[in-house]
């Protein structure tokens, strides 16, 4: 493997090379390779002075985070970073892109920061659960004040060139020539180290108030208690002390599950950005113009979504009428936003500007992309393929947003079955980041990469899946519906399910949510497709439709937005689970929740065996991002894994052997693994 640092000494000063791609993380090697550089501009009298430089997208992104949970290899992080602070050399960090974590650590051990105007400092380890664990606690607040600090640390995001400087953080911001910039600094006289400096912190009260806005987020996450705490050690103990403190607090938060979690999230997303089984060489087709079929809750979300990135889109509709609706569907969603404060009116009109209407689908015929968004009936999807077939251009991708349809059967209707995928959004399809996008058996692999670039540009997290029922969100999703309503009849309150799933980390349990959405959508669906939910249907018989009729599973007296238990509801679901011969118990929050979440699991194991999904990561960041399961739970997949699959395959067969229902019963690859001692992480790595 090539040197991650190039060794040069030119007219006295040295200069040490960063080189090591995809982002320059600081792996071992990439450290011993800045280690060896301090020791030889150190040891030679020829040296008069060190510059950091490095080449690639980023200056350093941080330390290399697949390192995390392997033995330390010397020169560790903070070897490396008390060898700069302690160089009798000036030594100067020349930022020509982001420093990051760790990156950022480097930097400020450093004499002085030159940056370029490309250039982001950031502690963004707070977003891994983490807290920066080389001296950055205790630098930053020297360097920008300890208040600036701690926001630097616990939001996360890095500052721009011009608010590094600012903020004192980086010394200058250079448009030219950045490497002689440094080399000319190198001239000045060497300054106190940042970790001699006691002067800077700025006052204690202001970081007192800072502090105290921030402890808010402190329930849910750990370490962002744990940089007050650090920050605060700036404060009150010597240097030294507070860099070990801190070091205790960022190993505690390496073993805690939940930066595992957030860790396991980090590179599930990455790698479900990358296609398998994609032939090398792949190019996406470029797509200058969509058309979105259907003004309807998704068809003016999904346009907004192109408008939005910029791209043209035509939003195609049946009549006028229906027209003037989702095109005014569109505008009060941006008027919100405007009104919001979060939308510049000339932004607005700007995005409106892309957005066309027209009505038949001949109007498809310059597009490159059409997504289709018109109700969810086959015989009118497949009709509507086989008008797109005769009126598009050769080479358009034809997408479907069907929530559960066969892919296949609309490709089939089509003479270019290799075009036809699906791209599933989620409701409201503006602000959902995910986007399954559905191979058919056909699709070719160009039309896959142009949905998943295209879905990127949307500024969508793309996974790819494969076709049935429900693909792998919604179809994963039904276990869990399934569960919760057998959980009512078995004696569990809607009250008591949602709460455990709150307690969990989502946002709103099952039954909030179909009172906000309306029981009659899934009523409607059961009604088409001969299913039944005993206890949902009779709450629609008895016309409590959720929010919007007052009352649901819970009572929303005078519009209000939080539901409220309704004894009603407790005798509407005894009658019928005596209908139903379901005797009534207890039920505690540990087995509703497991309850709700395991057949999930189970689900997806099933998932994973038919190669719906390719890799179980794929099905985490697809709950991540289209449900609002809780990152730091790492997803479903990886939830399994830490509570233990002998634990989850144990918890199913008593759930299967209680019920009488079969489909609980471990799935094979379930089984398998949990019998193996495996898990799915590891299946990944196998
Ligand atoms: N360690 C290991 N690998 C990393 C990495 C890191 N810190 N940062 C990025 N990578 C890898 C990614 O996994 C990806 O690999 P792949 O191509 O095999 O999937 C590749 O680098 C490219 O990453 P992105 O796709 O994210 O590239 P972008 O250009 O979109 O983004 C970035 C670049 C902004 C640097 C982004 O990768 C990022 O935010 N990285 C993480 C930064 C971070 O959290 N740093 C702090 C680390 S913790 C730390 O430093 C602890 C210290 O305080 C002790
Ligand atoms: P909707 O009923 O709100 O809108 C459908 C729109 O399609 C209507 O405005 C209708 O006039 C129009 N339409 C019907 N036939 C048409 C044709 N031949 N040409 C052009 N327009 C036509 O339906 P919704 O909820 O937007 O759903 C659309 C699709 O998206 C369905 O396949 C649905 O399963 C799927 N979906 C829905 C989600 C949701 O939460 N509502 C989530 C994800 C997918």
């Amino acid at each position: 493997m090539a040197d991650p640092v190039r060794f040069d000494v030119v007219d006295g000063v040295a200069v040490a090379t960063i080189g090591n791609p995809p982002v320059n993380a600081l792996s071992a090697a990439l450290r011993a390779g800045l280690f060896r550089a301090v020791q030889r501009a150190e040891a030679d009298p020829a040296i008069r002075g060190l510059v950091i430089a490095a080449e690639g997208r980023t200056f350093i992104a941080g330390a290399d985070i697949s390192e995390f949970g392997k033995p330390p290899a010397s020169p560790t992080l903070a070897e490396l970073v008390a060898a700069l602070d302690g160089a009798a050399k000036p030594v100067v960090a020349a930022i020509q892109a982001a420093a990051l974590g760790g990156g950022l650590e480097v930097a400020m051990a450093c004499s002085w920061r030159v940056i370029g105007p490309r250039a982001k400092l950031g502690l963004p380890e707070v977003k891994l659960g983490l807290l920066p664990g080389s001296g950055g606690t205790q630098r930053a607040p020297r360097l920008m004040g300890a208040a600036a600090a701690l926001r630097l640390m616990v939001v996360g995001d890095p500052l721009d060139a011009e608010a590094a400087v600012a903020s004192g953080l980086a010394d200058t911001v250079v448009a030219g020539d950045l490497l002689a910039a440094a080399r000319e600094w190198l001239g000045r006289p060497k300054p106190k180290p940042v970790s001699q400096r006691d002067e800077g912190l700025g006052s204690r009260e202001d970081f007192e108030k800072e502090a105290a806005a921030l402890a808010k987020r402190a329930t849910t996450e750990p370490q962002v208690a744990d940089c007050i705490a650090c920050v605060r050690a700036a404060f009150e103990m010597p240097f030294a002390e507070a860099v070990a403190f801190e070091r205790e607090a960022f190993l505690r938060l390496l073993d805690d599950p939940r930066s595992k979690a957030l860790r396991h999230v980090f590179f599930a997303e990455r790698e479900a950005a990358r296609i398998a089984g994609l032939p090398a060489g792949t190019q996406p087709r470029p797509v200058a113009r969509a058309a979105v079929l259907g003004s309807g809750t998704m068809g003016a979300g999904i346009a907004m979504c192109f408008a939005n990135a910029g791209i043209p889109v035509r939003v195609i509709e049946t009549d006028e009428a229906a027209l003037a609706r989702g095109m005014e569907r569109i505008r009060g969603t941006y008027e919100s936003s405007v009104k919001r404060g979060s939308l510049a009116p000339a932004k607005r009109d700007e995005r409106l500007a892309l957005i066309e209407g027209a009505v038949g689908l001949d109007a498809t015929a310059e597009a490159d992309l059409v997504v289709e968004a018109v109700f969810e009936e086959m015989g009118l999807k497949k009709q509507v393929f086989a008008h797109l077939d005769r009126v598009t251009k050769p080479g358009t991708i034809l997408a479907t947003n069907t929530s559960y349809l066969d892919i296949d059967e609309m490709a089939a209707a089509t003479s270019r079955p290799q075009d036809v995928l699906g791209m599933h959004f989620f409701s409201p399809a503006n602000v959902m980041k995910l986007l399954e996008v559905v191979r058919g058996r056909d699709t070719s692999p160009e039309a896959l990469a142009t949905a998943a670039e295209i879905g990127r540009k949307l500024a969508k997290v793309p996974v790819v899946v494969g076709v049935c029922y429900g693909f792998v969100g919604n179809r994963m999703l039904s276990r869990r519906t399934q569960q919760a309503e057998r959980l009512l009849l078995e004696g569990a309150t809607p009250e008591q399910v949602d709460k455990a799933l709150v307690d969990f980390g989502f946002r709103m349990g099952p039954f909030a949510m179909s009172d906000l959405a309306g029981l009659d959508i899934g009523w409607r669906i059961r009604r088409a497709t001969g299913k039944r939910a005993p206890v949902a249907d009779a709450l629609v018989e008895a016309e409590r439709l959720g929010q919007k009729t007052q009352k649901g599973y819970y009572l929303y007296p005078d519009g209000a937005r939080t539901g409220v238990p309704d004894s009603e509801v407790t005798a509407l679901i005894r009658r019928v689970a005596a209908q139903e011969g379901v005797e009534q118990r207890e039920i505690g929050q540990a087995e509703i929740l497991d309850r709700l979440v395991l057949p999930m699991v189970n689900e997806g194991a099933r998932i994973l065996e038919e190669g719906i999904a390719a890799r179980p990561g794929d099905i985490d960041v697809v709950w991540l991002h289209g449900y609002n399961w809780p990152a730091w739970r790492g997803g479903p997949m990886h939830y399994a894994d830490s509570v233990g699959l002998l634990h989850v395959v144990a918890r199913l067969a008593e759930f299967a052997q209680q019920t009488g229902d079969d489909s609980l019963l471990p799935s094979p690859l379930l089984a398998r693994l949990a019998a193996e001692g495996g898990s799915f992480a590891g299946l990944k790595a196998g």
